[in-house]
């Protein structure tokens, strides 16, 4: 039989994949996690940030599922400290959870598919905010991909690497290498603290990323004496050029895990 003969048999293995190759793909949720809920806080404008570079990155970089970016604030699901009567590992289903507020949220984290968790350095570790909200749930997160992105006064590395412990403790396939995003000098550190805007701007790979930074940024890692700094104030790189990189190749880390 030809294969054309083939396909035309509804039911047939051709047929099948022929169909399957058609339909279109559901996009897999890629959720990044604005993970401080203080106010005023930094978190979404660098959560922001992180999803404008990911989603740049993604316009060069098709993956061979399709994925769909979205930020989660924390802010926006309030949750209280933990109450819940059970152990979320030990719980059969969804409904075997008390209270509304749980099972909104764990119907919100089962709709995605991988994380990105943007969080500051509090004290040398991670806000309590995000450590009561992975703590609500465990099968929602267990088996799914997460790359952690820190940021503080020196990168928050140490936030990062107790993040990346609490989510190996709930079975998520984290990407080994965290994103540090560091702040490069006392003003940013100022204006971050304070919810004052970071003139964060993406960093497209198309642009070569050789933009000149905006005069105010500029001024500010001038007071800081950055080494990259060019006479006049200008600079070849804007505010985390490299990391943005870094944050790319993690990230492509990410997707290949969750297309494995
Ligand atoms: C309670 C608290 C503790 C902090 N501890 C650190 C720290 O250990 N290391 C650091 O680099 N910055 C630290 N900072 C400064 C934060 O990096 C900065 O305020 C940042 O804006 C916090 O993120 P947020 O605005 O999203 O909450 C701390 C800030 C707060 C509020």
């Amino acid at each position: 039989m030809s294969a054309n003969a083939n396909s035309s048999v509804p039911g047939s293995d051709l047929s099948k994949a022929m169909d399957a190759a058609l339909k279109p793909q559901i996009p897999n949720k890629i959720g990044i996690i604005v993970c401080s809920q203080r106010s005023p806080r930094a978190c979404p404008q660098i959560s922001t940030f992180v999803l404008e570079t990911l989603k740049d990155f993604q316009k060069t970089h098709p993956s061979p599922r399709p994925y769909a970016l979205s930020l989660i604030d924390l802010n926006d699901n309030p949750l209280p400290i933990f109450n819940e009567p059970d152990v979320p590992s030990q719980i059969k289903s969804a409904s075997d959870y008390k209270f509304a507020h749980t099972r909104a949220w764990s119907e919100l984290i089962s709709s995605y598919m991988a994380f990105v968790f943007v969080t500051p350095q509090y004290n040398w570790g991670y806000p309590a905010s995000i450590k009561n909200a992975i703590d609500y749930l465990f099968h929602e997160w267990r088996g799914k991909p997460a790359l952690v992105v820190s940021y503080g006064g020196h990168g928050g590395g140490k936030a990062a690497v107790q993040l990346q412990q609490v989510l190996e403790a709930v079975n998520m396939k984290v990407v080994k290498d965290f994103v540090a995003l560091q702040f490069p000098d006392r003003a940013f550190l100022y204006k971050a603290a304070h919810g004052e805007d970071l003139n964060l701007r993406v960093v497209s790979e198309e642009a070569g990323r050789e933009r000149v930074i905006e005069t105010e940024n500029a001024q500010a890692i001038l007071a800081g004496g950055d080494a990259t700094m060019e006479a006049g104030g200008n600079t070849k790189d804007p505010v985390w050029a490299q990391e943005s990189k870094e944050l790319c190749t993690q990230f492509w880390e990410l997707v290949t895990t969750l297309n494995a």
